[in-house]
């Protein structure tokens, strides 16, 4: 089966799909760091649409073989990947890579367009959402820093996401839609594996 888990900044995905897959023995696919390592080429001075960029095990980047990993959670590739997300090139070259990993895989694969894009046949799509507000709160509790400034960054690319022309963030039409402002972490997986739990019997039956 695949699953496709999509929202906006913040929200919970790569928590979620990264505990999820380990769950299921599924591979855990992070397309928000393939558009950070991509914006990361750029920043390289390397063209981001033709970055090579490759998921191993467990979620781990490389660009250009390089494991920058750990290099992308940080305030300047949250935007710049969000700026270099708008452009049609830099989608064309992830999306076909990402489509490429999870033939004939069993994937968690978490996003903007995941679900409505890049495998729309996926059996589960979820579409996790939060209050900006308490969004801006797991920030400050992940990275530290000021809460109004995670505020206005998070609100910045929902809004970029959510209105570029090419792939904008939106909940597929089959998508089950999670409301995680109130729910703790275990909470959400908990949910989720309910709704694996829920498919999987469809699918049977
Ligand atoms: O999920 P994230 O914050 O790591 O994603 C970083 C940026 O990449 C996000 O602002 C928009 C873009 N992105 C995208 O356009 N499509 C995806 N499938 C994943 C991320």
């Amino acid at each position: 089966m695949k699953i496709a888990i999509d929202g906006p900044a913040a929200a919970g995905k790569t928590t979620l799909a990264r505990s999820l897959a380990r769950e299921l023995g599924y591979l855990f696919v992070p397309t928000g760091a393939m558009y950070r390592a991509a914006a990361l080429a750029k920043k390289r001075g390397l063209p981001p649409e033709q970055a090579r960029i490759e998921v191993r095990e467990g979620g781990r980047i490389l660009l250009e073989g390089e494991d920058v990993t750990d290099l992308l959670a940080s305030p300047d590739l949250d935007e710049l990947s969000s700026q270099v997300a708008v452009d049609s090139a830099v989608r064309r070259h992830l999306v076909a890579l990402q489509r490429q990993i999870a033939a004939g895989r069993q994937v968690v694969m978490e996003g903007r367009d995941i679900g409505t894009v890049v495998l729309p046949d996926a059996e589960l799509k979820l579409f996790l959402w939060a209050e900006p507000e308490e969004r801006a709160r797991r920030r400050v509790a992940e990275r530290g820093g000021d809460f109004q400034e995670h505020l206005a960054a998070i609100r910045r690319r929902d809004e970029r996401d959510s209105t570029r022309e090419d792939s904008p963030l939106r909940p597929a039409p089959d998508a089950v839609i999670l409301d995680t402002t109130a729910l703790s972490p275990e909470e959400v997986l908990a949910q989720a594996v309910r709704l694996v739990e829920e498919r999987r019997a469809q699918l049977a039956g």
